[in-house]
């Protein structure tokens, strides 16, 4: 008799190491026409233990996303998914656990290309607004479309 093992993939979010570098990279090319440079992407890691995550399935990544602290705002940077593995939910839930992770005491701001409708798609779902349009911000002379996120502080008050 066959007794075949059944693997389950669990999805699973857990901070970058500067050994996950060379498969964001890999899944950085993969994503963008202008992908960021691996040594870029070793040093947001490096500046945002907290704020550089990966997803990960039977522990290969198909995921990440990553937020810098600016002077006055939180920016989220990147997040991609592996093209094999979009509109299974995993991008939406590292967005949600980098906000999770967030002070919330100040807006989070990004920009993204006009016409990416997925991520702008993604960014509205989760509360985000348009704030602007910066004029052929990328090399490649396309639009950019700025958006923020901000958070309400509940007050307690005596009554
Ligand atoms: C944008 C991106 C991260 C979305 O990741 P994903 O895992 O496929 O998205 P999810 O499955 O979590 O979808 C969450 C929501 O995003 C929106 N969305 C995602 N892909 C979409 C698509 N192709 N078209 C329209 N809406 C889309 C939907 O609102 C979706 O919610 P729904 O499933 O209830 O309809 C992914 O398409 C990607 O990696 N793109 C290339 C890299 C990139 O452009 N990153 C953004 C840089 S600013």
């Amino acid at each position: 008799m066959n007794h075949r093992l059944l693997t389950i993939e669990r999805p699973s979010i857990r901070p970058a190491t500067q050994d996950d570098t060379n498969a964001i990279s890999l899944l950085e090319e993969a994503s963008f026409n202008d992908p960021y440079p691996s040594y870029f992407l070793s040093e947001l890691a490096r500046d945002n233990p907290e704020t550089f995550l990966v997803l990960t399935l039977n522990n290969e990544i198909v995921a990440y996303g990553v937020v810098d602290h600016w002077e006055d705002h939180d920016h989220l940077i990147s997040i991609a998914v592996r093209p094999d593995s979009r509109r299974r939910g995993f991008g939406e839930a590292l967005l949600v656990e980098l906000e999770n992770r967030l002070s919330k005491e100040r807006p989070v701001r990004l920009e993204v290309r006009q016409g990416n409708l997925a991520a702008i798609e993604l960014y509205s779902k989760r509360g985000f607004t348009k704030t602007g349009v910066a004029e052929g911000y990328y090399g490649d002379g396309e639009n950019a479309i700025t958006m923020e996120k901000t958070f309400v502080k509940e007050v307690l008050v005596d009554c």
